[in-house]
C-alpha cells in the first residue's frame, strides 16, 4: 500500500501570483477580479448562481491538443480516449470529440453519454472490472472499438454473449504489472493485491485461451498503474517494459496481436507536484513499446480536464472558533468530494480584484455538510472574505461534478463552459422539485 501523504507545511504554498501564473486561462483584472478566459467569474456567479463549475474550453482544446501533437512527435501512431469518469458532462465530451479524442466508458451510463455527445463507438474503449450482461450487450450492438476484458470469467461471458448475437466481440486483457505508481493508495491500480486486471502471469496463457473462443477478436493487451502519477516515468515504464514483454510472448505463441492501450493516469500540479509533461509519457511509451510498431492507446482523464475547471462558490459566512477561523462555503463535499476522500490540496482563489492583493491570514476553508471532513483546505493563507464573497477552487475540472451527490439534500450544482468571451451553462442547476424526483411513498403510508 502506497504510504499516506505527509504532511502539508502551509508555509511553502504557491501565491495567489504563482497559482494563476501556471494557470493561463485565468487571470486577475483590476477591475473585473478573476478572469477566466475573457469572462470574469463573478458575472457568471451573478447569472447563474452558485456553486457552479466553470470549465475552460481554450484549456480542454489545448491540453487535448498537447497530448495528441506529444503523441505523434514521438514517431507514435495513438489514439487517445477521453477517460469520462473525470467529466461526463456532454459539452466537455462533444468539446473533446471534436478535437479528435474518444472516449474510454466504464458502465452503460458512460457509454450513452458518450454516444449522446456524438462520439462514435468505434472511438471508444469499455474498461471496468464488472460489465453486466447488459453493458456488454450495448457495447456490442454499438459497434465498440473495443472491450478491456479484467478476468477469465468476463472473458467467457463476452464470448457467450457476442457469439449468441452472432457479432465478434474485440477484446483486449487488461493486465496487471504489479508496478507501484507511487500516488494516493485509493487511487492505485497496478499492484498485484489491487482488484483491477489480470495477474501479469496468468496473461499470456489467458490470451491464448481468449483467441480459442468464439465471438472474440483477440485486439491486445491493456493496462492502467494508477491515477494523479507525478514521481517520472519509472513507474509507467515499468510498467510498459512487462507489457512489450508479453506482447513478445504473445506473437511467439503465433497469437494476433492489433494495438496495446498505455491506460491513463498522468498527474497534474494542484500545488507544487513536478507533473509530468506528455511529452515524457510519449517518450516513455516510444522508449519501452516503439519497437513493436503496434498503434497505441491513451485513456487520460486528470491531465486534460483537471486544469480546466473551478467550483465557483460563494462564502456564507466566516466564523472565529476557538483556535481559528473558519470560512464557510455554499460549496460542500457533496459537490467536490476529493477532499474528503484522498486529502489533496486544491488551490482557492478569492475573486474580488480587491481580495487577491489584499492581506492575508490563515483559515480553514469548509462546507456546510454536517462531518468534519467536508473540510476543502486547511490552514491556508486567505484574505478577509466577508459574507457574499466569491472564491474558486482550482483544478475542479476533473472528478469534481462526477463524483458529486446530493448528500444533505443538496441539489447538483450548475455547470458552465466558458469559451473566450461567451459562456453557456452546459448543466442546469438541479431543482429542489427534482431532488426527490422518483421517490413514492407506499400506499399503506399514505391512508
Ligand atoms: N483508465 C482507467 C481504466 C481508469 O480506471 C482511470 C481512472 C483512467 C483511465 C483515467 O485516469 P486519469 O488519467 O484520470 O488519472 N477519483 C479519483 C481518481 C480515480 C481514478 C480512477 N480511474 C480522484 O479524484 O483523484
Amino acid at each position: 500500500m502506497a504510504a499516506p501523504a505527509p504532511a502539508l507545511d502551509p508555509g511553502n504554498d504557491p501565491s495567489f501570483a504563482e497559482l494563476l501564473a501556471q494557470r493561463p486561462h485565468l487571470s486577475r483584472h483590476a477591475h473585473d477580479g478573476l478572469v477566466m478566459e475573457d469572462v470574469p467569474l463573478a458575472r457568471i456567479a451573478e447569472v447563474v448562481g452558485s456553486p457552479t463549475w466553470v470549465y475552460s474550453a481554450g484549456t480542454l482544446r489545448r491540453r487535448a491538443r498537447a497530448l495528441r501533437t506529444a503523441l505523434a512527435d514521438a514517431g507514435l501512431t495513438a489514439t487517445v480516449h477521453f477517460a469520462t469518469k473525470a467529466n461526463d458532462n456532454l459539452a466537455v465530451l462533444a468539446l473533446l470529440g471534436h478535437e479528435g479524442l474518444g472516449a474510454d466508458v466504464v458502465s452503460e451510463g458512460e457509454l450513452r453519454g458518450a454516444r449522446a455527445a456524438g462520439i462514435p463507438a468505434s472511438a471508444i474503449v469499455f474498461s471496468g472490472v464488472g460489465k453486466s450482461e447488459r453493458e456488454i450487450r450495448l457495447a456490442l450492438a454499438e459497434g465498440i472499438m473495443q472491450i478491456n476484458a479484467e478476468s477469465i470469467e468476463e472473458i467467457a461471458m463476452i464470448s457467450e454473449i457476442a457469439a449468441g448475437m452472432g457479432r465478434t466481440a474485440p477484446v483486449a486483457i487488461r493486465v496487471n504489472p504489479d508496478v507501484d505508481a507511487k500516488t494516493h493508495a485509493k487511487i492505485t491500480t497496478g499492484l498485484s493485491e489491487n482488484k483491477f486486471g489480470v495477474a501479469y502471469d496468468d496473461a499470456l496463457a489467458l490470451y491464448a485461451r481468449m483467441a480459442a473462443l468464439p465471438g472474440i477478436r483477440p485486439i491486445g493487451i491493456a493496462t492502467h498503474i494508477g491515477s494523479q502519477i507525478t514521481v517520472g516515468m519509472g513507474a509507467y515504464r515499468a510498467a510498459y517494459a512487462r507489457l512489450a514483454e508479453l506482447v513478445r510472448a504473445i506473437r511467439a505463441q503465433g497469437l494476433p496481436i492489433e494495438r496495446i492501450d498505455c491506460g491513463g493516469g498522468l498527474g497534474i500540479a494542484y500545488r507544487d507536484e513536478i507533473a509530468p509533461a506528455p511529452a515524457a509519457l510519449a517518450g516513455a511509451i516510444k522508449a519501452e513499446l516503439g519497437a513493436l510498431g503496434l498503434p497505441v492507446m491513451l485513456e487520460p482523464g486528470r491531465w486534460i480536464a483537471g486544469p480546466a475547471g473551478v467550483l465557483l462558490s460563494r462564502v456564507i459566512l466566516q466564523k472565529q472558533g476557538a483556535a481559528r477561523r473558519f470560512v464557510v462555503l455554499d460549496a460542500a463535499m457533496n459537490d467536490l468530494l476529493r477532499p474528503a476522500m484522498y486529502d489533496p490540496w486544491h488551490g482557492i482563489l478569492p475573486v474580488a480584484p480587491a481580495a487577491l492583493v489584499a492581506p492575508t491570514a490563515p483559515a480553514d476553508v469548509v462546507g456546510p455538510v454536517c462531518e468534519s471532513s467536508d473540510c476543502f483546505a486547511r490552514d491556508r493563507a486567505l484574505p478577509d472574505l466577508p459574507p457574499g464573497a466569491l472564491v474558486a477552487l482550482l483544478d475542479a475540472g476533473a472528478y469534481g461534478a462526477t463524483m458529486s451527490s446530493t448528500y444533505n439534500a443538496r441539489p447538483l450544482a450548475a455547470e458552465v463552459l466558458v469559451d473566450g468571451a461567451r459562456f453557456a451553462v452546459v448543466r442546469d442547476r438541479q431543482s429542489y422539485e427534482a431532488l426527490h424526483t422518483g421517490q413514492r411513498l407506499p400506499d399503506w403510508l399514505t391512508g
